[in-house]
């Protein structure tokens, strides 16, 4: 088995939040750390995993000894990479080899002090694929764009496997060739592991599956045939459309790719029952979800524990550093009151709101040890979370939806939002915290609609 990652995982974007850098910092280690206990064979870099600077990741692949790879980030005088182009990995007989390529995105995530630059892979790919000579299948993970990837695959065919990261293009993705390559990509964020079993052999020719093939064309050509019956119902479409160019050519068109699928079927029929020609199916691909309740490995759970109390721990030292400026008035009051003010009025909705999990927010984090996590914070307390909190905030409070209060309170005139839209929600249930999360659904559970 080979276990890569095409890369992109540190950190969330190219750049860190200023006062949080040492929180994402400890993140980043940990993952790196999970990783390397997770046998990783190479990983590839892109610009999210130099958001903390290439001196970071320099320190961090030293210290955890993962497997980093990237054949275009050189440096700016000598045009060395900065790190290892590539690895060979045996597995009995079989040569793996696997290069890297971060891509010209990378680019946004260099400082000048680093003296990097990231090369065309037009100049990189051949002395790389030199080096790999002797491998009998070559792998690159790929920070390229999909066209790019897919002009790569078109000029160098002894490219067999091409993993790819990166954010654009975020759902899983069945296998997909170019040439004689395989173009692989995996949902983000480590939702799902892509586990593509290969069959290998020296043609170095992928096969094609052909029972499959066979099915998606049958069903492609039963939705021709269907459209192609709903021209025929008025009589001829040839007399009908004399006077409707646009339609005759899309009739026609119909008509042409009947025909085209009807001989691919016949092809494939034959070739399946003579079972002769060109070589026998080579890769089965299949996705696993990762499951949050699926269970850990100990070892990469003790480093996850690690990490979180880490976490906390650092913002809980900001939490501090941000009491005394507060004890120093230099911030003035804000604009939020906290919800035990709106309760003095608004005692029915206040009541109903103190029985829902929004109510009880802050406290969840708590009972995980994570209340001063700053990367939690946003989602589980009311107003921005990065000042010291007095009570009233330590919640999904009245005014994380209706909007700060302050003024409200003071007189009741002055507005607030009154019917929170769903953008209002969608800032916190996210696709990646609440992954079915329906606004037309989900408000009438907010126990506020229920008290009109
Ligand atoms: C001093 C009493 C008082 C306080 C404190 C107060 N409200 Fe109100 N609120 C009112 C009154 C009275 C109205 C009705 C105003 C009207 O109809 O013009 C109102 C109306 C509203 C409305 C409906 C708006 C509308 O246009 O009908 C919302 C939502 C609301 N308040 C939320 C809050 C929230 C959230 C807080 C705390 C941040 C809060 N209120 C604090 C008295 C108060
Ligand atoms: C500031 C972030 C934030 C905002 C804004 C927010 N939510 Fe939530 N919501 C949460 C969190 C966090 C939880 C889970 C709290 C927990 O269990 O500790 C939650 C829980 C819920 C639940 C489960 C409630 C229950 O009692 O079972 C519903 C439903 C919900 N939210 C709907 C909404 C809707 C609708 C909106 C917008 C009108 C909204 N939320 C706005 C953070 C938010
Ligand atoms: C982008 C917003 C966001 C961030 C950041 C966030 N959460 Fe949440 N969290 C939510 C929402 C929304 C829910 C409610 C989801 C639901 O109802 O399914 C939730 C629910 C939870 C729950 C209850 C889960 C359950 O099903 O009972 C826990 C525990 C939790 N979050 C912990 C954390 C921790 C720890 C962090 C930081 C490492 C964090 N959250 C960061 C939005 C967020
Ligand atoms: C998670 C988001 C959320 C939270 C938290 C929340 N509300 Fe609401 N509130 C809403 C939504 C959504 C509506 C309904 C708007 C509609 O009818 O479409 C609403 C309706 C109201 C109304 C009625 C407005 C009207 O149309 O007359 C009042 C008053 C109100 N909320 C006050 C409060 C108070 C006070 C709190 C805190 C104790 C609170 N809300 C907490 C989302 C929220």
């Amino acid at each position: 088995m080979v276990a890569v990652d095409a890369g992109g995982l540190l950190f969330k974007s190219n750049a860190l939040t200023p006062e949080l850098t040492a929180q994402e910092q400890a993140a980043a280690t940990g993952v790196a750390e999970a990783y390397r206990l997770m046998r990783y064979d190479a990983v590839g870099i892109t610009g999210q995993d130099l958001a903390a600077g290439l001196p970071f990741l320099q320190q961090l692949a030293h210290r955890t000894a993962l497997p980093w790879l990237s054949a275009d980030l050189v440096q700016r005088n000598t045009g060395k990479p900065f790190f290892p182009a590539s690895v060979i990995k045996k597995i009995g007989n079989l040569r793996v080899g696997v290069f890297a390529l971060s891509g010209p995105a990378a680019t946004a995530a260099l400082r000048p002090e680093d003296q990097a630059m990231v090369q065309p892979w037009q100049e990189v790919v051949p002395g790389v694929l030199g080096q790999l000579k002797k491998a009998d299948l070559v792998i690159l993970l790929s920070g390229l764009p999909t066209a790019e990837n897919e002009a790569l695959a078109q000029r160098h065919p002894e490219v067999d496997l091409i993993v790819r990261a990166g954010d654009d293009g975020a759902s899983n993705q069945p296998p997909r060739q170019v040439r004689n390559t395989l173009l692989l990509q995996t949902e983000k964020q480590g939702k799902s592991l892509g586990v593509l079993d290969i069959q290998w052999n020296a043609s170095r020719q992928w096969g094609e599956d052909r029972a499959t093939l066979l099915t998606t064309k049958r069903s492609e050509l039963d939705q021709v045939e269907w459209f192609l019956r709903g021209h025929g119902r008025k009589g001829d479409p040839e007399m009908l459309y004399q006077n409707e160019p646009a339609k005759l050519k899309a009739y026609r068109e119909l008509v042409a790719e009947k025909q085209r699928l009807e001989e691919e079927i016949k092809r494939l029929n034959g070739e399946l029952t003579k079972g002769t020609g060109r070589p026998e199916p080579l890769a089965k691909n299949r996705f696993l979800a990762l499951y949050a309740e699926l269970p850990d490995q100990p070892a990469v759970q003790a480093v996850v524990e690690r990490t979180t109390k880490t976490m906390n721990q650092l913002g809980q030292e900001l939490a501090k550093r941000h009491l005394e400026q507060d004890k120093k008035g230099i911030s003035a009051p804000g604009p939020l009151v906290g919800w035990q003010r709106c309760a003095g009025c608004h005692r029915a909705e206040a009541d109903f709101w103190r029985q829902s999990r929004h109510a009880k927010a802050y406290a969840t984090l708590r009972a995980k040890n994570q209340q001063f996590n700053q990367t939690c914070l946003p989602c589980h307390v009311t107003g921005p979370a990065s000042t010291a909190m007095p009570e009233s905030l330590q919640a999904v409070g009245c005014e994380s939806c209706h909007g700060p209060g302050r003024e409200h309170s003071n007189d009741p005139k002055r507005p607030m939002v009154k019917q929170p839209p769903a953008q209002s929600c969608l800032g916190c249930h996210t696709p990646e915290h609440d992954d079915n999360f329906d606004f037309s659904r989900d408000r009438h559970r907010l126990n506020c609609i229920h008290v009109r």
